[in-house]
């Protein structure tokens, strides 16, 4: 079942279609810490996307042939559930699956000490459970979490945020519908400390000018998101603690 084409992706005003502004992001909500059986996950929904990402390790590598000597190798598979999209898709690995789980690893690595542990695997999946375009971006995003969630250590957290062009006009964050019938889409992943893009691709044609604002726009937007990933872990390790005195408290109360 394909969607028809829109007319328009950007109004006169420059209101998109889900009502946003050219450079608002969608708006997310993250968890993190969502599955017990893991070392590390994280949650998001961003706009329509869904997407859960479980981090195992650093722990015994499997093939042992596979094993690093100087550091511990990160492994990653992003995987697309066969109700994820409007077209059931094979829950095989597709060439685009493979392509995403290498990029989305090298966005990650440079952020990740992985000489802490050398000969151990550190294994990333991140499951989108429902797309909406920028499902990498996003992915890069939870796993960032998942992984600082199972307690890796790590120079900072990553972002990813994509930039494009609809109408032309330039905008952040697309949805499929704008990536698909828009002129260009431009994912980038950011270290925000370290002002380091870890990704950057790009499909369609745009001028040296576009590219260098869709840049900027993208760099941006991966600023915003870091702020709200930051908040997230922030909130949830605060629980936990407040939780821990709590406890801690009346263990006391108890004994006394
Ligand atoms: O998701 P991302 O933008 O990183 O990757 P893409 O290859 O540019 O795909 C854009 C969007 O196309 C995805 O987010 C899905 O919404 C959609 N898609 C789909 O409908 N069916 C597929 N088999 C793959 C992607």
């Amino acid at each position: 079942m394909s969607q028809k084409k829109p007319e328009k992706l950007v109004d006169e005003n420059n209101i998109r279609l889900d009502g946003r502004k050219l450079n608002d992001i969608r708006p997310v909500k993250i968890e993190v810490g969502v599955l017990s059986n893991a070392d590390g996950s994280a949650y998001i929904e961003q706009g329509k996307n869904r997407i859960l990402a479980g981090v195992y390790g650093p722990r015994e590598i499997h093939p042992r042939h596979q094993a690093l000597p100087d550091r511990a190798a990160l492994r990653c598979r992003y995987h697309m559930a066969p109700f994820s999209v409007q077209e059931r898709k094979s829950p095989a690995p597709s060439r685009r699956e493979q392509e995403i789980s290498k990029v989305m690893r090298e966005a990650l690595l440079p952020s990740v000490f992985t000489e802490y542990y050398p000969r151990t695997a550190i294994d990333l999946f991140v499951e989108v459970l429902q797309a909406d375009g920028g499902t990498r971006c996003a992915g890069i995003i939870v796993a960032s979490l998942a992984l600082a969630d199972a307690g890796i250590p790590m120079l900072e957290l990553v972002s990813a945020c994509a930039a494009g062009n609809a109408d032309g006009r330039l905008i952040l964050d697309l949805t499929d519908g704008e990536d698909k019938n828009g002129e260009a889409d431009m994912p980038l992943a950011y270290m925000s400390n370290s002002n380091a893009v870890t990704l950057l691709q790009m499909d369609g044609m745009v001028t040296q000018e576009e590219f260098e604002q869709m840049v900027n726009m993208a760099i941006e937007g991966c600023k915003q998101l870091n702020q709200i990933q930051k908040e997230v872990l922030k909130t949830k390790y605060l629980n936990a603690k407040e939780a821990d005195t709590e406890k801690e408290e009346e263990a006391k109360e108890e004994a006394a």
